[in-house]
Order: structure tokens, then sequence, then C-alpha cells
């Protein structure tokens, strides 16, 4: 039996739990603490069975069409991942040869550097977007696609579409910006997306955080033709299942429902930081559905992690150079947040 070399050494990338207890207040994930439309609802309530005999539209046709409906953009500038992971495989496999890297911020979404493993290419972070990607040690590949996550995540932190533009100008290869939370934050670079002239820039977003469809399995991306047509041409035949295309579709449908949502998540996490900072945590200013908080002087991060976590509260925790003093919290509900104050009000030394 024989694995691949760079399979055999490669480290799995470890999502958030998802304990099977209900009774746990889940701050890990960053998943949506609202229902889903209920235009949802209803497709799932009324979807035949006997459907699922035939294969789904391999294109996702009808989705693809609300999608670009809503993102201003052209049908043949869309592509529809099963989650936007789906699509930063693709990506790794449409823009990256053998021999070059892929680079993203760091710290940034996790996920990168397994998805440079999984490729068998190198991986490359940078702290800010003005550092040079140039290669620096005997060995380095150049860095030809670029994944952005804008706001970053584990910090929240926001960057200008003029930053974002002027970066992807004067970078040579793709590059992605990973749009996972901007429908919590302050704006996004969709325009870059579609502009007239645009070549190398693609805007992916997911329907598991602001539409709360996590367990759906939807993304999508937008960006050049030339560049949507490539990732068609190496995806899954029937990437997309015909359930989660219809739901899919109910929830992008529904706008005005997303919004709400984000708006409510936007509010709580507004009250949230004060709570916090009040308390002497020390709070990244977030543009998403989670916060990256320090708590106050004399209390690990680690330990705090550990100790909500034995009062059913789960919260993420990276314990990396970068990452290790923080700990990233979900926005929930203001119930949930308040329990968690309250807990922390136990544990926290001051
Ligand atoms: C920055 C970022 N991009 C992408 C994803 C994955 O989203 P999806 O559920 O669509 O695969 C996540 C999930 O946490 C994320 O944080």
């Amino acid at each position: 039996m024989k694995i691949a070399k760079h399979v055999s050494k490669l480290s799995s990338y470890v999502p958030g739990e998802q304990p099977s207890s209900t009774k746990v207040i889940k701050l890990n994930t960053n998943e949506n603490p609202y229902p889903p439309s209920p235009q949802c609802a209803k497709v799932l309530k009324t979807f035949a069975a006997g459907k699922l005999r035939l294969y789904p539209d391999p294109e996702s046709t009808k989705l693809r069409k609300a999608i670009a409906e809503i993102c201003n953009a052209r049908e043949e500038c869309v592509f529809v991942g099963n989650g936007s992971d789906e699509i930063l495989a693709l990506v790794a496999r449409a823009f990256v040869e053998d021999n070059e890297a892929i680079g993203s911020l760091n710290p940034s979404y996790s996920l990168y550097k397994t998805i440079a493993a999984i490729r068998n290419v190198q991986w490359r972070g940078i702290a800010t977007l003005g550092e040079s990607l140039a290669p620096k040690k005997k060995g380095e590949s150049p860095i030809s696609l670029f994944l952005l996550t804008n706001p970053n995540a584990p910090t929240g932190e926001w960057r200008e579409m003029s930053e974002i533009a002027a970066f992807a100008k004067k970078f040579p290869g793709v590059v992605l910006v990973d749009e996972a939370y901007a429908d919590f934050a302050r704006g996004n670079s969709m325009e870059i997306a579609t502009a007239r002239g645009n070549n190398n820039v693609i805007v992916m977003r997911t329907l598991s955080k602001s539409y709360s469809l996590a367990g759906l399995r939807v993304g999508y991306c937008i960006g050049p033709e030339k560049l949507i047509s490539a990732l068609y041409k190496i995806k899954d035949s029937y990437n997309i299942d015909a359930i989660a295309q219809a739901v899919a579709l109910a929830a992008v449908t529904d706008q005005k429902w997303m919004k709400k949502n984000a708006q409510r998540v936007i509010a709580t996490r507004k009250r949230f930081t004060a709570e916090l900072v009040k308390r002497g945590w020390d709070v990244i200013p977030s543009e998403s559905n989670f916060v990256f908080a320090k708590p106050p002087a004399g209390n690990k991060a680690e330990d705090v992690f550990k100790a909500l976590k034995k009062d059913g509260i789960f919260v993420r925790y990276f314990n990396g150079p970068k990452t290790k003093d923080r700990l990233r919290i979900t926005i929930g509900t203001d119930s949930q947040m308040k329990k968690l104050i309250h807990a922390t009000e136990k544990l926290i030394l001051r």
C-alpha cells in the first residue's frame, strides 16, 4: 500500500469541535445563531424525494443566475462550489504550478496552509499587504496565488477595497479575496471582481455564515470569465447536490432575511465588545461575526478556553505564535454572550 509522500507527512486541518450535545453554547466555528430564511424550510418540506433519482444540474444554473443578479455580475463570471472550502481546493489546483507557492496573510484562515500542503506546494504568510512576497531564501518558490481574507480571520480586521485593489494590481498571479464574513462588515470588494478589465481578482463568499447554512455546503466566487471557466473544467461533475441547489436558491433570494440577521449579529458584536473591554479584555475591532480577544493580564487564553469548555461554552483557541494569547469568540445571541460574560466573571483574575 502506497500513500503519496506529501500526504503521509501532512497534518490535516483541525476544524472546530462539533459537540453532539445541544446543551453546549457553541461559539467556536462562526456559525450563525439565527435560523436560515423560512423559505429554506419551505423548500425542504416540499422537496420530492423522487427527484433524487436524477443527477443534479451540473452547473447549478438557477442558483448561478440568482447569484449573478444579486452581485451584479455576468453569469459566466460566477462559480458555485460545495462550500467555499471546495473553491479553495480548486483554485489551488487551477492557478498554481508544482514549483509555485500559495500566499496569505499570517495569521489567517488556517485551512490555507493545509490546502497548499495537499496541493504539495509551499505556503508563505505575510503580516501586512505591504510586505514583500518575493522569495527570500534559497528554495522558496514564487507565489502565484494569494488568498486574502477580508475581514480577516481569526482577527476580524478590515481592509479597505482601495488597499486590496492596489495589492492586486501589483500582484502577478491570482488574488482570491475570501469574503466569508463580508456581510458583517462595512463594505466588500465585489466591485473589483466585476470591474471591466479585471483579470486576476476573484471574490469568494459562503452561505455558511450570514445565510445560516453551514450544514448545507454552498459557497460561490465571482471573477474574470477566463478564471471561472478554468474552475468549471476541474470541478467534480455534480459538485452541488439537488437539495443544496434548491435550498441555497431560496436563501439567496431572501436577501432581506440574511441582512436582518447580519444586523442583529453586528449589534450584539458591538455590545459584547463593549462588555469585554469594560472588563479589561483587549479586543481587536472586528468587522466579522466573531471577536479575537485577549483576556486581562494574568490570565492565559488557553486556561480561559479550557475553563469555559468545562462550563459548556465552546470558543476557539489557536495555539500558534501569533494567536496563542487570544480567543476567537463567535457572536451568538445576546443571551449566549451574557452567559459567556457571566462565566468569565467567575474565572478571570483581575
Ligand atoms: C475565512 C474563511 N473562509 C472560508 C471558510 C469556509 O466556508 P465554507 O463553510 O463555505 O466552506 C471559513 C469557515 O470558517 C472561513 O473562516
